[in-house]
């Protein structure tokens, strides 16, 4: 076996290995090159202490990112390829991983797990995780292009250091979002506000405030208004805001949920 990371790797090649590691996944899961880039980038995964592992073959056994933010560390990507699964790769994998934390001299490490994912479930509970919480993720089909009145375009920077009602999961940690991950905001009465990117055909929501489900709707025909849209993505809502409780009244569907593990270094 040859142990190598993500620094050395091609960003071809890293995309390559990530979606092996991803094959027969729960749900797809594959990347572009340069999606997989953005991922690196905004989450603050550090590709040196990223493992990517190679058979003498040159064919990868099995892979993992690592993203660091001061004490805290967070897996961004973690598997083993099909045909290596089942030999203890991933408790190998983990126990590396958990080492590279400790030699950055984190405190914890957090991570985000798919809640119908048994084996992945399994191993994080025998490493030591613990399940914080659930998050929950949400999609509604575009609603009528419309500006509600008292609604408007506002610059993104204004809300993204404002107070969270629950602590955001990584990837919409503040942090994520200054590494330029959302372009536009809308904001309302009351203080409620959407902050959101673009992707493919969905507005994706990062960060927002509504006091009610009336006001989350508003927030959703402003942000269809400003662009033709498919759909309003919101992913990894703690099961425990507000928000959630809004979309899961209003309809919104739930693809998918997951659990967010923690475990101290
Ligand atoms: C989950 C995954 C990483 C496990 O990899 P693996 O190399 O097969 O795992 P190992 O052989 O090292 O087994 C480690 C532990 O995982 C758990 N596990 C692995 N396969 C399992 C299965 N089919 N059912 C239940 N638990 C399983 C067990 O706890 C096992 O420990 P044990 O052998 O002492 O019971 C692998 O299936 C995979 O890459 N899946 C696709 C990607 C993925 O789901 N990644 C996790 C994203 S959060």
């Amino acid at each position: 076996m040859r142990r190598a990371s993500f620094a050395d790797a091609s960003p071809d090649a890293a995309a390559a290995a990530f979606n092996r590691i991803f094959t027969g996944y729960l749900r797809p899961m594959s990347f572009t090159p340069e999606q997989l880039e953005l991922h690196v980038e905004l989450n603050d995964i550090r590709t040196s202490r990223s493992p990517l592992w190679y058979d003498d073959g040159g064919n990868v056994i099995a892979a993992a990112m690592l993203g660091v933010r001061g004490a805290r560390t967070w897996i961004g990507g973690f598997g083993v390829a099909p045909e290596y699964r089942g030999s203890g790769y991933a408790k190998q994998l983990l126990a590396h991983i958990v080492d590279e934390a400790r030699s950055c001299g984190a405190a914890e490490m957090s991570l985000e797990v798919l809640s119908e994912n048994a084996p992945a479930i399994s191993l994080y509970k025998t490493a030591g995780f613990r399940t914080a919480r659930t998050l929950r993720s949400f999609f509604r089909e575009s609603p009528e292009a419309e500006m509600p009145p008292g609604y408007r375009y506002e610059d993104p920077d204004l809300f993204v250091d404002l107070p969270d009602e629950a602590r955001p999961c990584w990837q919409r940690e503040p942090q994520t979002i200054h590494h330029g991950a959302v372009t536009t905001a809308v904001a309302g009465p009351e203080g409620a506000y959407a902050v959101y990117r673009w992707n493919a055909q969905r507005a994706q929501l990062f960060k927002l405030r509504a006091h009610s489900g009336e006001q989350l709707d508003s927030l959703t025909r402003a942000v269809a208004a400003d662009r033709s849209i498919s759909g309003l993505l919101l992913v990894n809502e703690p099961a425990e805001s507000p928000i959630a409780k809004y979309a899961a009244a209003g309809g919104w569907s739930e693809p998918f949920s997951q659990y967010e593990m923690r475990l101290t270094l």
